[in-house]
């Protein structure tokens, strides 16, 4: 009966099984609806792990951070690239990056590692300062010229400042001389496209869980659309006319070039996911960390405190005269109450999975007990239940900024269950050998945006007694959730 059904029955040995209601379909409606609820339904049924079906896949979950290592320890038997290939390629609809179908011979991962960390982290970072300030003081002007309160949407300013200078700090920017009597003119225009990119992004990231589940994108004509624009924008030719182009866009360019055959378009695309992989995440990062800020004075008292001694000892001063504040990677690592607010920020509204697809049937062998797991099965992490789970975090939907101090001001980092230390508490950045080799820059780049924020601007929320957004649930098991509105705040420079 079952396998008429096209539904697998449980053998001996495996973990208990749910099939769900419809055939192929399985638990992949309760679960898309609200994963954290349903995974907390099945764990309390079941326990510590279970299977899903999920459109047409087996998950096994485990749910006990103290199993988690088994992901690491069984890597190999376990494969993390083809899926994110395969899913990478349906997305951004460039042809398939594993090295083992022979369109390219590039190792992505290495190239992202090389281009997003170490040294080369330095100079995105001091890109990223001089492109924020760009954008806050100048690009923005028209709105400051008085001394006026602005009123915005701050989801629409996180997403318009975090786009733009993240923009630049990756691709360079067009025009390349101060002293070019057309500066301003060639300013707005480069201005105007990337905003006109941010317009194509959003439309673009709004289907983009649609593409990740299997539906193609000739379902979605002003998304494909939209899709297309990103790409001819970011066509070699194109970056080619732009100066200050990051190491990691330079080296993806020459890989694309000498180890691919792809044609013009696939190349551009590779850009597409390289940018939509720095900003879908980050973008509401910092709305999340700017939001709970301005909710709470006391993080807010301990946030300023912190970036005026950083400064102070900098040695750098704030004013209005064109001189920017530049604050370099160790200055900005120094930040530990910074740090702090932007990590609970992100352990409040992440909702990342992490995916391994097992290479063979082989025995997962958890703490005390041992399963078996079929070739082809989905060996799954939701790091949600987690983040939320009241014995590590107590009163877990509660923002508090100083979640991850320590007694002594600095990176607090032993988290207890059952009275265990857990080697995994925090995980918004996936973990293991796929964990996002963005994930330094990305905290860096939101805390120099909180910096200058600081700095120059007088900010607050216009109702103080303004709701918390909920969680947009549309993109859960993808990153960062995004708030289901917007709130409204005003701004205007300070008096220097
Ligand atoms: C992959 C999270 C910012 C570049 C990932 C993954 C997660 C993640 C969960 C998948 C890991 C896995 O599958 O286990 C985040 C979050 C960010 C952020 C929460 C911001 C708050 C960035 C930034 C960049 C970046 C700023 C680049 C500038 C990448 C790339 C990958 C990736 C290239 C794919 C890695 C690979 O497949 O080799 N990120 N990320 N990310 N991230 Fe990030």
């Amino acid at each position: 009966f079952w396998f008429l059904l096209g539904r697998r029955r449980r053998r001996p040995g495996e973990p208990p099984l749910e099939n769900g209601f419809l055939p192929y379909v399985g638990c992949a409606l309760q679960f898309g609806a609200n994963p954290l609820e349903f995974l907390r339904e099945k764990q309390k049924k079941h326990g510590h792990i279970f299977t899903c079906l999920v459109a047409g896949k087996y998950i096994h979950f485990l749910t006990d951070p103290f199993s988690y290592h088994a992901l690491i320890r069984h890597g190999k038997h376990l494969d993390w690239k083809k899926f994110h290939f395969a899913t990478s390629a349906k997305a951004f609809g460039h042809g398939s990056i594993d090295p083992a179908e022979g369109n390219t011979t590039e190792n992505f991962h290495q190239t992202f590692i090389r281009t997003l960390q170490g040294n080369a982290l330095d100079a995105l970072i001091e890109a990223m300062m001089e492109n924020l300030q760009y954008v806050m003081l100048q690009s923005r002007t028209p709105k400051l010229q008085s001394n006026a309160w602005v009123t915005e949407g701050l989801y629409t300013f996180c997403c318009q400042v975090m786009f733009e200078s993240g923009f630049l700090t990756l691709f360079g920017k067009e025009f390349n001389s101060n002293h070019d009597k057309n500066l301003s003119l060639k300013q707005e225009t480069e201005r105007a496209r990337i905003l006109n990119a941010l317009e194509n992004f959003k439309e673009f990231d709004r289907i983009f869980p649609a593409l990740v589940a299997g539906l193609p994108i000739h379902l979605f004509k002003s998304a494909h659309s939209a899709r297309e624009k990103l790409g001819e924008a970011l066509l070699h030719k194109n970056l080619l006319k732009r100066d200050n182009l990051s190491e990691l866009v330079t080296l993806r360019m020459f890989l694309n070039d000498t180890l691919s055959t792809f044609d013009d378009m696939e190349k551009a695309k590779t850009h597409v996911a390289v940018l939509w992989a720095s900003q879908a995440n980050t973008i509401p990062a910092t709305f999340w960390s700017l939001f709970y800020l301005l909710k709470s004075p006391e993080a807010m008292r301990a946030a300023t405190k912190e970036v005026q001694s950083i400064l102070e000892s900098a040695g750098e001063k704030v004013s209005l005269d064109g001189k920017h504040i530049s604050l370099n990677r160790k200055q900005l690592d120094n930040m530990p109450v910074l740090d702090s607010i932007i990590k609970e920020a992100m352990r409040l509204s992440s909702a990342s999975m992490t995916f391994r697809v097992a290479k063979e049937d082989f025995t997962l062998h958890l703490e005390n007990d041992f399963y078996n797991i079929r070739s082809d099965d989905i060996v799954a992490l939701y790091p949600q239940l987690l983040h939320f789970d009241p014995e590590i975090y107590a009163d877990p939907l509660t923002f508090k900024y100083d979640r991850f101090l320590n007694e002594n001001g600095e990176e607090k980092t032993d988290f207890y269950r059952n009275g265990r230390k857990l080697k995994y508490y925090y995980m918004p950045f996936g973990t293991g050998i796929a964990k996002c080799p963005g994930r330094l820059f990305a905290v860096h780049e939101i805390k120099q945006f909180l910096a200058l924020i600081f700095s120059y601007f007088e900010i607050e929320l216009v109702d103080n007694n303004v709701q918390c957004p909920s969680l947009d649930q549309s993109r859960a098991g993808l990153g960062i959730l995004q708030p289901a509105n917007d709130i409204d705040f005003r701004y205007r420079l300070k008096c220097l």
